[in-house]
């Protein structure tokens, strides 16, 4: 298995591994690379197929479905990530988040295996968290591991909310609900449950405000810190091909698909692996 980074921040290519076949000690090491490098992207996996995807997924844990989108009918698992050439709607993805961060243990990896993707475009971007957290200056840093912050997935998938006035000529079912406003606070600054390092655990798909705040009051704060994470020197940026999988570390990462790709078809199945609960950073 041959192990290259993409960028400073984060971010590997692994290449010459067979994720079908794979031996346990293999399937440690990757899971070890994708919390090291926080995404990889393993290459030439065209082979796996959805039942390959399926069963590597288990590989890394329990697999949990994701709220509010329609999933594969025999696959309850699995989310076809579609857009088609030509389609106007907001694609799936777009914008920077942390993937379900609304829940109470959201996610520890997400999976994405790549089946049908443009030659050129429809990248997807990683921010690395902890290196966010750990480049702001010591005094921000204090302020912010007393707080909290509330997530929630109204903005993007509740009723009237961003997919639902958008689903004119969307390939995908996104299902808006009023169950999407719920709400749930968790540590800024969490403890990765692995290395035990600091995490910025904010995103700006599902961050409402900060806890004992007005909405208004969080946001320059927020905007401050998720341009800092957002920059170049906290990102990479990774090109798919047919039978990639990318792996990512859904704990201590963002992430936004870029949608710049009008005259070609995207389509990617994505499976994610179950979490815990962010613990809080003691410092
Ligand atoms: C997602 O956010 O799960 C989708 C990312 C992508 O399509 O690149």
């Amino acid at each position: 298995m041959k192990i290259s980074r993409l960028a400073t921040a984060l971010g590997a290519d692994i290449t010459n591994v067979d994720l079908l076949t794979a031996a346990d000690d293999t399937v440690d090491a990757v899971r070890a690379a994708a919390v090291e490098h926080s995404v990889v992207m393993v290459r030439d996996q065209k082979h796996l197929g959805l039942d390959g995807l399926e069963a590597f997924t288990r590989r890394l844990g329990t697999p949990i479905d994701t709220p509010f989108v329609k999933p594969m009918d025999d696959r309850p698992d699995v989310v076809q990530v579609v857009k088609e050439k030509g389609e106007r709607a907001l694609n799936f993805g777009g914008g920077w988040h942390t993937d379900l961060s609304y829940l109470m243990a959201p996610p520890s990896f997400t999976l994405l295996w790549a089946y049908d993707v443009p030659p050129y475009g429809g990248d997807t971007v990683w921010s690395n968290q902890t290196r966010a957290f750990e480049t702001l200056s010591s005094g921000l840093q204090q302020c912010l591991l007393g707080l909290r912050a509330v997530h929630s997935a109204g903005r993007p998938y509740g009723t009237g909310g961003v997919y639902d006035i958008t689903q004119k000529g969307r390939t995908m079912t996104i299902l808006p609900s009023a169950d999407a406003f719920a709400e749930q606070e968790h540590p800024v600054v969490s403890t990765h449950p692995d290395t035990a390092r600091p995490i910025l655990f904010l995103n700006s798909g599902y961050v409402t405000r900060f806890a004992g705040w007005a909405a208004h009051e969080s946001q320059a704060l927020l905007s401050q810190l998720y341009m800092h994470s957002q920059s170049e020197a906290n990102t990479c940026r990774a090109h798919w091909t047919n039978g990639t999988l990318a792996i990512w570390d859904n704990r201590s990462t963002q992430h936004n698909a870029i949608n710049d790709y009008p005259e070609f078809r995207r389509e990617l199945f994505r499976t994610t692996v179950a979490g815990t609960p962010p613990v809080a950073y003691a410092g």
